[in-house]
């Protein structure tokens, strides 16, 4: 079997295309045009990447947005106080600090900080909380945008076994959950996890967030599963990898995501569905079904 390759820039961009849809006319009707707020610390080069891709996201689709850009020595207390300005500003209805964070500075008090009703990245432990008990309300990124992804294959996921290999905060944990409401039987693997190989391979979906290279090998995947590559790992000349042994597994799976052009333009999109789905919240429109 060779697998079909998932295009997630092709799925974005249609979930882009929608929302940019749906936002059109806003001003006229007398709406605020959603708006997002990122907070980023420091220059470290992924992640300045990584908002430029934001800050265009936005545009394209006719949010306002606002980066806030602070150097590397900025403090707990100015941080905390920038993040508590922006929850009252109320031309911002979604904030993200983009991480990683210096050091110096206490991410988890950070994101507490944080409004959950404009926690657009769904970091914070209500939003999680939400999500664990089948209530949720902002869900993190990069799960939501598997799970969107997912969604657009044909196939019914809900039964099905799912193996999850990673248990961050916040991608395997999220992720493991997110699963779980969609109705599959889920094993979420990390470091101490013993006969690894002998656990993926019984899972129908397998969703690899680990940052490894080369870690998932075609010995690990049940014929026909689903492969969903999350790991993001920058190699040699700028180029990008993923957790999965691409062209091994291909041979193996009936549907795999690529590295890039896979998962990361669906965690992009969900940001802006997030994002819209607070300035829904905080303009009393009707909510999204999902
Ligand atoms: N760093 C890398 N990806 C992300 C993300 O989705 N959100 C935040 N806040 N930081 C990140």
């Amino acid at each position: 079997m060779t697998a079909e390759i998932i295009d997630g820039n092709a799925i974005a961009g249609s979930i882009r295309q929608e929302i940019a849809a749906e936002v059109t006319g806003w001003a006229d009707r007398g709406l605020r045009i959603p708006g997002l707020a990122v907070i980023l610390v420091g220059s470290d080069p992924a992640s300045e990447v990584y908002v430029r891709g934001k800050r265009k996201d936005c545009d394209e689709v006719g949010f306002h947005s606002n980066v806030q850009h602070l150097s590397d020595h900025v403090t707990q207390q100015d941080l905390e106080e920038r993040i508590l300005a922006l929850n009252e500003d109320d031309s911002v209805d979604g904030i993200l600090v983009q991480t990683p964070l210096p050091a110096h500075i206490d991410e988890d008090r950070i994101i507490d900080c944080i409004d959950p009703d404009k926690d657009v990245d769904g970091f914070h432990a209500y939003n999680m909380g939400r999500l664990a008990l089948r209530r949720p309300a902002f869900r993190s990124c990069t799960p939501k945008g598997v799970m969107m992804l997912l969604e657009q294959l044909d196939i019914e996921i809900r039964g099905m076994d799912a193996a999850v290999i990673g248990a961050s905060n916040h991608v395997g944990r999220p992720m493991t959950l997110e699963l779980l409401l969609a109705g599959c039987t889920v094993i979420t693997a990390h470091k101490f996890t013993r006969d690894i190989t002998e656990k993926v391979k019984l899972a129908d979906i397998v969703i690899s967030a680990v940052g490894k290279p080369g870690l998932v090998t075609a010995d690990w995947i049940k014929p026909g599963a689903v492969v969903i590559d999350v790991g993001i790992t920058r190699g040699e000349g700028n180029r990008l990898y993923g957790d999965v042994d691409f062209d091994g597994v291909r041979e193996v799976a009936s549907q795999i995501t690529p590295v890039p052009g896979g998962v990361g333009p669906m965690t992009r999109v969900a940001l802006l569905k997030n994002t819209l789905q607070a300035a829904k919240l905080h303009q009393h429109l009707p909510a999204d079904e999902d």
